[in-house]
């Protein structure tokens, strides 16, 4: 896959980046806090052994339907300044906490997950309820790829292919009604394999939230894919919600539920955190999180720094809905 240079809005110069060396190291920083005691004591969980994960071990063949839609188009309206990261790297380095609360863990632990079949349900204030398979969402839905830029609020970043759709495509098709404010997101609730789901102190399942003009965003979408090929199980898989100008942690991973509401939903990190994760989640540099500065972000694989930009440098295309 190409990496078009074409220079955007959110470019950053080379002189605004800074050795990695220089950046703050944040797990000293949590180390610090005693934040890693009880990260470390979650893990548990997430690493124990995926003989007891209770589903079939035998893996589903891909559809024919799956593997059509490979190789997507490249929208290339959406093609970042800087070189893509390393799935070799990307695949490694997750936030998936159903699975442990290691970068590493997810990558091991997930692939006890039964991704085939899959069902999305779609319910609430809309005129066209409904629940659809992953293959139905394949055959009907306009995939493209699209390389879009990915900031954690743990003050890293990433350039990542994503395969997928605009949610506003499936949106269009169940019709919200006026009475909808909201748009709730949860993922799977599997504690028997996903054992970072027995952490009793976390409000499982996982569920994040947009407002429905943020959800009908032409720049949000809903990945399938990655690099070129279907998710792995530490990114998602089947089906997983990415929204650029906001922190990772709204972009809900394995979604089985979509429900339109008229009100904003607790989510799973405004519940467990409220005062260090808040529900609207944009990129933004000059707003630290309580315990770290958000003005600047390590790029993983890079070995780099470089400023953050607001809205994760989207702003032209979502400026107007703040
Ligand atoms: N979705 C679920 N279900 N569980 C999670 O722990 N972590 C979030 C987000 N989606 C998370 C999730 C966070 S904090 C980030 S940064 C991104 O997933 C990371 O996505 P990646 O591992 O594919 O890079």
């Amino acid at each position: 896959m190409a990496n078009i240079k074409i220079p955007n809005d959110w470019e950053v110069s080379e002189n605004e980046t800074t050795p990695e060396s220089v950046f703050m190291d944040r797990r000293k920083f949590l180390k610090g806090t005693g934040t890693i005691a009880l990260f470390s004591a979650i893990s548990w969980a997430g690493c124990a052994p995926s003989a007891n994960s209770g589903e079939p071990a035998t893996p589903v063949p891909v559809s024919e339907s799956e593997k059509a839609i490979y190789p997507a188009k490249l929208d290339d309206s959406y093609t970042v300044d800087g070189p893509i990261t390393p799935e070799k790297i990307s695949s490694r380095y997750n936030n998936f906490y159903e699975f442990s609360s290691d970068k590493e863990g997810p990558r091991y632990n997930a692939q006890v997950l039964k991704t085939r079949p899959w069902k999305l349900e779609i319910k609430g204030h809309v005129e066209n309820p409904g629940v659809y398979d992953m293959d139905d969402l394949y055959k009907t839905m306009p995939m493209e790829e699209r390389i879009y830029r990915l900031r954690c609020v743990e003050a890293w970043s990433m350039m990542v292919p994503w395969t997928g759709f605009p949610l506003k495509a499936l949106i269009d098709k169940v019709k919200p009604k006026s009475s909808a404010t909201h748009v709730a997101f949860t993922t799977f609730y599997r504690p028997f394999s996903a054992t970072g789901q027995l952490a009793f102190w976390y409000p499982w399942a996982y569920t994040e939230g947009l407002r429905v003009e943020e959800a009908m965003n032409k720049l949000t979408f809903m990945a399938v894919g990655i690099y070129g090929h279907p998710l792995p199980k530490q990114h998602g898989a089947p089906i997983r919600l990415v929204v650029p100008w906001k922190y990772g942690y709204k972009s809900a991973k394995s979604i089985e539920i979509i429900e339109f509401l008229d009100y904003q939903p607790p989510t799973f990190w405004t519940t467990a955190q409220p005062l260090e994760y808040a529900f609207e989640g944009n990129v933004n540099p000059g707003v630290p999180h309580p315990r770290w500065s958000q003005g600047r972000e390590k790029m993983i694989g890079t070995g780099r720094e470089r400023l953050t930009q607001i809205h994760n440098g989207y702003g032209r295309h979502v400026a107007h809905l703040y």
